[in-house]
């Protein structure tokens, strides 16, 4: 990514919400319809809770506030991409094509993704970029590429699946709303 680039989004993201609270957008599916995918106690845990205190604690000037507002920024693209789950839950149209450009199947690029992200070092994020590489961001991070959001940390799967990470990364494809994923690269 040209860093130029990513420096003048980052001073957009700050000018636009300049004198302006940081929120947490609301959800446009109800907390248990991703069951049993990511269940509504991880959205009652990690989307009431957990995101919204990065908010809270940015309003409020608490901590370190570009590490609290990336947690915003990056909380908000992960929680819009979901639908509920469907075994035969696949990219089509213009996801697809790009994902076959870059990894042929759907399936390598599901190993490829897994791979990367198992390789991290504690907490962090994983995505798959406008332009098909798959990125990783350390704690957060305000990035300009996103398509694809994984949300890497341990609050994103423990509840649900204990220590197998690896599991919640197979399985987070049924809730991917690629219709959504889709419109983001028609933008
Ligand atoms: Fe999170």
């Amino acid at each position: 990514m040209d860093k130029k680039a990513n420096k003048k989004l980052i001073n957009l993201f700050k000018l636009s919400k300049q004198n302006k609270e940081l929120s947490i957008d609301k959800l446009k599916y109800k907390k248990d319809s991703l069951n049993p995918i990511m269940s509504d106690d991880t959205l009652n845990y990690h989307y009431e809770k957990l995101a919204k205190a990065y908010a809270d604690k940015y309003n409020n000037n608490i901590g370190d506030s570009d590490f609290n507002e990336a947690g915003v920024f990056l909380h908000n693209i992960f929680f819009k991409q979901f639908t509920e789950p469907k075994r035969s839950n696949k990219p089509f149209g213009l996801s697809l094509n790009l994902i076959e450009s870059k990894f042929k199947t759907f399936d390598d690029f599901k190993k490829m993704i897994k791979e990367e992200a198992m390789k991290i070092q504690g907490s962090g994020w994983i995505y798959l970029s406008n332009s098909g590489d798959i990125k990783k961001i350390k704690n957060h991070q305000i990035k300009n590429d996103i398509l694809v959001l994984i949300d890497w940390w341990e609050h994103a799967w423990a509840l649900d699946y204990e220590h197998d990470k690896g599991k919640y990364m197979d399985n987070i494809w049924q809730i991917i709303d690629w219709n959504f994923i889709n419109n983001k690269l028609e933008n």
